[in-house]
């Protein structure tokens, strides 16, 4: 039997019913939903932390996380909670993950093992969409130009990382290894699609090359508002057990903190990439 594909969007985001990850048939499906719509959202799956794993390896690589706490006893699960006590979220601002990698992370798949009954949901932007309503003479621009990215004052040892509740709280540590510092281009061709996107973002792009941050940042505050018009993005509400699976060359997503006093927790596997060009 196949699997039910419910788009979200036209372009951007799709729920996926009715997988066994288990199936070779409909790991195909899957994955031609996740080259198609950049976001997928298998839902009602019931794993164990090997289960996620053995998923996780049907896409490639798993790149262990640096910076996030581990699931205990499984260093290739990354969690992503935020107690009832909590105020801050990881993930709040847009981002993708692993850009400031030389060669940046294929997609990450979250698993959702507890959430608020309301709130909590994921946004998506489609780097895509938002590439292709820019005019052609901005397009033309971009595409002379690279950006930096870095870890370094993100997860690294800056004062203010060091006294973040995410930090002190121990969800985030590692920060003698944000080391992390690479250029790409500011316009990548998908690897998988072929499709043209933008690959500049919040929480890592530092700067244009060659460009002052004075100078970078107008520009890049632009794209960054450009990016995430609701025209170009879509919401993912969570349930327990569902699993989404983003591109990271494709979107920026960002966790929305709107659940005080709840808690919610997930399970990140990460998947190395190619180089992207
Ligand atoms: C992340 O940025 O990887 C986490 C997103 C989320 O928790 O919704």
């Amino acid at each position: 039997m196949s699997v039910e594909v419910r788009p979200i969007t036209p372009t951007l985001g799709a729920e996926i019913y009715g997988v066994d990850v288990h199936n070779d048939g409909h790991f195909e499906e899957v994955h031609k939903a996740f080259v198609d719509y950049s976001m997928i959202a298998i839902r009602d799956l019931d794993l164990s932390p090997e289960d996620h794993l053995a998923f996780a390896e049907r896409w490639g690589e798993i790149n262990v996380n640096r910076f996030f706490k581990p699931l205990d006893g499984y260093p290739r699960i990354a969690t992503v909670t935020k107690e009832p006590d909590q105020t801050k979220a990881i993930g709040e601002g847009w981002h993708t993950d692993h850009s400031y990698d030389q060669i940046p992370a294929m997609c990450s798949l979250l698993l959702a093992r507890e959430t608020p009954e309301v709130g909590g949901d994921t946004a998506f932007a489609s780097m895509n969409q938002a590439y292709l309503a820019l005019s052609p003479a901005m397009r033309e621009m971009l595409h002379g130009l690279k950006a930096c990215h870095s870890s370094r004052h993100a997860f690294g040892a800056t004062k203010e990382v060091s006294n973040s509740e995410a930090a002190k709280s121990g969800r985030l540590g590692n920060a003698e290894l944000a080391t992390q510092d690479a250029v790409h281009p500011v316009v990548i061709t998908h690897p998988l699609s072929g499709r043209p996107g933008l690959y500049v973002n919040g929480d890592f792009t530092t700067h244009f090359e060659g460009w002052t941050k004075e100078e970078s940042q107008p520009l890049l505050d632009f794209l960054y508002d450009h990016c995430t018009k609701a025209e170009f993005t879509c919401r993912l509400r969570w349930r327990t057990g569902t699993m989404a699976i983003w591109d990271n060359r494709a979107t920026q997503h960002k966790a929305i903190n709107d659940y005080p006093g709840q808690r919610r927790h997930m399970h990140r596997i990460t998947i190395e990439g190619c180089p992207i060009s």
